[in-house]
């Protein structure tokens, strides 16, 4: 059927569960349809919004074009999109951040709304239902299962060689779960496929579309520094021993920090070449793989720029055998990130001279993405490290802060935190300690002494803040645009 017909089978109020995982993966005709039958609604007067669960983020032909549509009820886990940004700041929609790793088990659960409707992008389908998808999987296996109602895009953009690559697998929900039985990074669990029941499907809409993945920005002085910073700092653990000589799998977040540092891992010889255990696997994996850095892939999704995957699509025969694509339950499983003893990376926006995260909030209010995997895999990695640049907003805003205005990870699952200033290691340390670390260590030059005449501040007890200037920096921000004039003459210890 055409993407039209399709989008007027989906009903104001709807829930629709969607396969992808960030722009890969994800379906792009039925949204774009079903956003034009929205303002055709709302002109006449009727009120047209569907409720989103999605992987993580997605391409604009889902977020975008709904979010400016007016067409999303509630939308959840993680978004990117910069208009869908504006309509959850604004409340036009709804945004429910969750862990990723639970989206799916949720959904089983009944603890979130049963999506009525699947919209799954396919590489090919079988007369018996057997659906193969494409670059991602995130929540496909689940929602396809729980919806109603199936359509099928199917995307010719993609090969069908691509089935095999991927490894579908639900566990049974308690008190029935077992172990899911990933030991090493490779270990294939499931069917390379999904199986819908057929009488379920009740449309498939052909499409050619490529996935609507941005290239990186280039990595500059300071991201290659945080890379670098991190690299030296995980040889140094394998040299003394913290870390098996073998190395460990590594998980690594989303964005461009993330990107450097697989980059620099790559070139630093003391690392030996590594496999990757993560959700997102970036350009910079595919580029060590060619180096024979990464030996082996196992994520969420293929979220590459479009040469890449072209150059991945060119050599699948290759690639099939050191990537493998796993549903976000399993990517992003606490049980098997603990197991396998992932170094796991992540970028915060923020973070406190005592070591607690802000992944989301921008100055405690305004949502950014959204928490993705980070907490999936930082509160039960072998390691856990974040990362960011130490300002922000070319030095107007410090990343380091008295107090997180939000927060995300706490101290207890944050270990080593790297800016392009160095690295702070925070295993063992008392409050009082990291806070003297991460000033010494992390901190832009700039905002050292503030930070310093802060923590002098600080009020009795094991964890020495100062309730009346802990977000004293955020409120000079707000108020002037630059952290820097924070006067402290005027709080008292
Ligand atoms: N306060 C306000 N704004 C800040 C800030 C701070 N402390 N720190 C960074 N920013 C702004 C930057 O200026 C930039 O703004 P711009 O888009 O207007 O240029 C923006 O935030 C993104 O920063 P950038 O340095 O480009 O970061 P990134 O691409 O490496 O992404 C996160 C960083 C935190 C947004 C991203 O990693 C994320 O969404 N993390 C949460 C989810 C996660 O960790 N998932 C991984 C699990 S696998």
């Amino acid at each position: 059927m055409s993407a039209e017909e399709a989008a007027a089978l989906i009903n104001n109020d709807d829930v629709i569960g969607f396969s992808g995982f960030t722009a890969a993966g994800c379906p792009k005709a039925i949204t774009s349809a079903l956003a034009q039958r929205a303002e055709k609604e709302h002109a006449k007067g009727k009120p047209f919004k569907v409720g989103i669960f999605t992987g993580a983020s997605t391409g604009d032909s889902i977020d975008g074009v709904l979010a400016r549509a007016h067409a999303i009820k509630f939308r959840s886990p993680y978004q990117s999109n910069k208009d869908l940004r504006e309509a959850l700041n604004t409340h036009d929609a709804h945004y429910f951040d969750l862990h990723l790793s639970e989206l799916q088990q949720y959904l089983r659960y009944g603890f979130l709304p049963k999506p009525r409707i699947a919209i799954l992008e396919a590489s090919g389908i079988t007369d018996d239902g057997k659906v193969y998808l494409t670059s991602a999987v995130g929540i496909a296996p689940t929602v396809a299962r729980l919806a109603d109602v199936v359509f099928i895009e199917l995307n010719h953009y993609h090969p069908q060689a691509l089935a095999g690559i991927h490894d579908i697998y639900e566990p049974a929900d308690p008190p029935l779960r077992r172990e899911i039985p990933v030991y090493s990074p490779e270990d294939r669990i499931g069917t390379p496929y999904i199986q819908v029941d057929p009488a379920k499907i009740a449309g498939i809409v052909e499409t050619n579309l490529p996935n609507e993945i941005g290239a990186f920005t280039p990595s500059d002085e300071v991201t290659n520094q945080i890379g670098r910073n991190v690299a030296d700092f995980l040889s140094s653990e394998i040299k003394s021993g913290r870390i098996p000589a073998a190395f460990l799998p590594i998980q690594s977040g989303v964005g461009n920090v993330a990107n450097a540092v697989l980059g620099a891992m790559g070139s630093n010889p003391d690392i030996p070449a590594f496999q990757v255990y993560t959700e997102v696997i970036q350009d910079a994996v595919i580029g060590l793989m060619k180096q024979n850095r990464v030996t082996f892939a196992s994520g969420c999704s293929l979220t590459l720029s479009a040469p890449v995957l072209e150059d991945v699509y060119a050599n699948l025969d290759c690639y099939k055998q050191k990537i493998l694509l796993r549903p976000q339950e399993i990517s992003n499983s606490p049980e098997v990130a603990r197991r396998l003893g992932l170094i796991s990376i992540n970028t915060a926006l923020e973070a406190d001279i005592f070591g607690n995260i802000n992944s989301t909030h921008v100055m405690g209010t305004k949502m950014m993405n959204g928490i993705g995997g980070s907490g999936d895999f930082c509160r039960n990695a072998y390691l856990s490290v974040f990362t960011a640049p130490s300002t922000a907003k070319g030095g107007k805003i410090s990343a380091i802060v008295p107090m997180v205005s939000h927060l995300d990870h706490s101290e207890h699952s944050v270990k080593i935190l790297v800016t392009e200033q160095g690295v702070a290691d925070l295993r063992g340390l008392a409050p009082i300690q990291r806070a003297e670390s991460i000033i010494e260590n992390c901190v832009a030059p700039e905002y050292k002494d503030i930070l310093r005449k802060y923590l002098l501040l600080g009020q009795k007890g094991h964890t020495p803040q100062n309730m009346a200037a802990a977000l004293s920096f955020h409120d000079t921000f707000n108020k002037t645009g630059d952290m820097r004039n924070v006067d402290l003459n005027k709080y008292t210890p």
